[in-house]
């Protein structure tokens, strides 16, 4: 589904098979091994997330490819990933300067978030980047007052900023984290979180995506 942000577009859907689909219970262990391994536990917040305990494979991307890891080719959840990716791409009008068809995955992870956290609002790209092109974020774990998702109307080209509070209200559109839900936004928009207000943690997986030159 297209939804208006400003005078822009974002994707948002929802994975009807997400409680019951082949392979699920599998995706899970893969995830959480990964997320309790010592690279990640001993690894401190990100700089972007501030207020609580908040876990991140980010500095291990090289090593753990979120898509080789669970399979995306022929898991269903992967499978479903890739089409809406896709269909996402079109709907932003990635096709009328890339080849859509044609996709890579930039950096992958996973973030855990714990009670109180909350992510500092930034960006994934910048104007005039190569790579990457569009962010996918899916929810694996959105228990109840969980951070939400929140879209900055910014127009300059900062790639960290402030907590979401510290913006106005007409400059927010927000977008309701939730188990199953996939979201696809541009690269370069500004986005942050508001703040984690559950004991059970808040999990996603973070996907950058660049699509290949149109071939001439
Ligand atoms: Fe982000």
């Amino acid at each position: 589904m297209i939804v208006p942000i400003f005078n822009r577009h974002i994707c948002i859907f929802d994975f009807e098979l997400h409680d019951r689909f082949i392979g699920r219970q599998q995706s899970y262990t893969i995830i959480n091994e990964l997320l309790s391994s010592p690279d990640v536990l001993s690894k401190e917040n990100v700089p972007d997330a501030e207020g609580g305990r908040a876990l991140s494979t980010v500095h291990l991307c090289d090593k753990y490819h979120i898509p080789t890891l669970l399979n995306f080719k022929h898991n269903i959840l992967g499978k479903w990933i890739l089409q809406r990716i896709l269909e996402s791409a079109y709907d932003l009008g990635y096709d009328k300067y890339r080849d859509v068809r044609r996709l890579k995955f930039h950096r992958t992870w996973v973030n855990k978030m714990g009670k109180n956290c909350d992510a500092l609002a930034h960006r994934h790209a910048n104007e005039g980047w190569t790579i990457p092109h569009l962010v996918a974020i899916y929810y694996l774990d959105v228990p109840e007052n969980s951070a939400d998702l929140i879209f900055i109307n910014d127009t300059s080209s900062i790639m960290r900023g402030g907590h979401a509070k510290d913006y106005k209200e007409v400059d927010q559109v927000k977008v309701k984290a939730k188990t199953g839900r996939l979201v696809c936004h541009d690269a370069k928009e500004f986005h942050a979180t508001s703040v984690h207000k559950n004991d059970l943690t808040r999990t996603c997986l973070i996907l950058e995506v660049g699509f290949a030159p149109l071939k001439q």
